[in-house]
């Protein structure tokens, strides 16, 4: 095994690699990353990001594991190219033995969507745009997927675990509804999903956005990415009441996109049961959202319930609570 990245090989990475041909002007860490470390290359024509795995040096096992979804994203990102070329980076490198992936840097004014959003500014384009992405690349990959999305491993690890089943284990009362609902994911292995599909992988600018993080990526079940995305808006409504109506005119744009360009998960009571059971993963599970307060938290559970046991037919009638 080769030694992880540091911020003092990076250039001397890209050169080897062939992917710079002189030496950038500068690199530094990205922001924003957890499991893994980004940087930031920029050179006199170029802007580069390069983004690898961090081993949890305590764990040996989850190198391994971890390294296997470079290889996921890589694929996801070459994959995605090709459908949605303007939607995503493109991937420029890729080395396999240092599983490190190389792609083009977002312009410097670009913003984390979530952050967008956060500060109060709800674009409904971005809707739209994501949703007629999604669509595309659920559409696209049913016949036509390759073996490295194959793996469940990684969904169960980081959705299945720390959501579903611990709402399961500390929501008794709900275990059998939540559990069918991951039961279908697990058992509807349709098409690319891309498992992480929130405001938080996605860098927006004036009139375009850029969908990241595809680490997750498998062929499952298109609703968890329809209902991921949803959920998130749903908690945005309810932390940030006066922007409630834009957030539900980007989410009902989403929605009407991602049907328009041929989206597989058209079935809305299961989409809303899906994203109520994501709501109450985001109270009760392992990872609850930072920026709820206790009383925002308690009206995200009480919604993520209602919709767990199917009491809304339609999403206007979700944000309409
Ligand atoms: N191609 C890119 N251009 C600009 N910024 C990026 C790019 N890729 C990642 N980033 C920044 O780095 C952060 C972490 O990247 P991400 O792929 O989401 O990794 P992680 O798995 O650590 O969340 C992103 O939230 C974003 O701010
Ligand atoms: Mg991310």
């Amino acid at each position: 095994m080769t030694a992880p990245l540091t911020l003092d090989d990076v250039a001397a990475h890209l050169l080897a690699r062939g992917v710079l041909a002189a030496p950038p002007d500068s690199v530094s860490v990205l922001a924003g990353g957890v499991s893994g470390a980004t940087y930031l290359v920029t050179g006199p024509s170029e802007r580069l990001v390069v983004k690898q795995p961090l081993p949890f040096l305590s764990v040996a096992d989850e190198w391994p594991a971890r390294m296997e979804r470079a290889a996921v994203e890589a694929a996801a990102l070459s994959l995605v190219g090709t459908l949605t070329p303007e939607v995503a980076p493109r991937l420029l490198d890729f080395d396999p033995e240092r599983f490190v992936l190389v792609m083009a840097a977002a312009p410097a004014s670009w913003v984390e969507w979530r952050t967008q959003l956060l500060g109060g500014t709800v674009v409904s384009w971005a809707g739209t745009t994501l949703g007629s992405t999604l669509g595309r690349w659920h559409s696209a990959t049913v016949s036509d997927l390759p073996e490295v999305f194959t793996s469940l491993d990684g969904f169960l690890e980081l959705r299945g675990d720390p959501y579903h089943r611990t709402v399961a284990a500390r929501r008794t009362d709900l275990a059998p509804l939540v559990s069918a609902c991951l039961d279908e994911l697990l058992a509807a292995p349709t098409c690319f999903v891309h498992g992480d599909f929130s405001p938080k992988n996605v860098l927006i600018g004036p009139d375009s956005l850029w969908a990241l993080d595809f680490e997750v990526a498998h062929r499952g079940n298109p609703v968890f990415d329809v209902a991921f995305m949803l959920h998130h808006l749903t908690m945005k409504a309810i932390h940030l009441p006066a922007l409630a109506s834009p957030l539900e005119d980007c989410a009902l744009a989403f929605w009407r996109a991602y049907g328009d360009a041929g989206g597989l998960a058209l079935d809305e009571p299961a989409v809303l049961r899906h994203t109520g059971a994501l709501l109450l993963a985001r109270v009760h599970g392992k990872s609850p959202t930072a920026y709820l307060t206790p009383a925002e938290a308690e009206q995200v559970s009480l919604l993520g319930e209602r919709a767990l046991r199917g009491g809304f037919g339609t999403l206007a009638e979700l944000f309409a609570r």
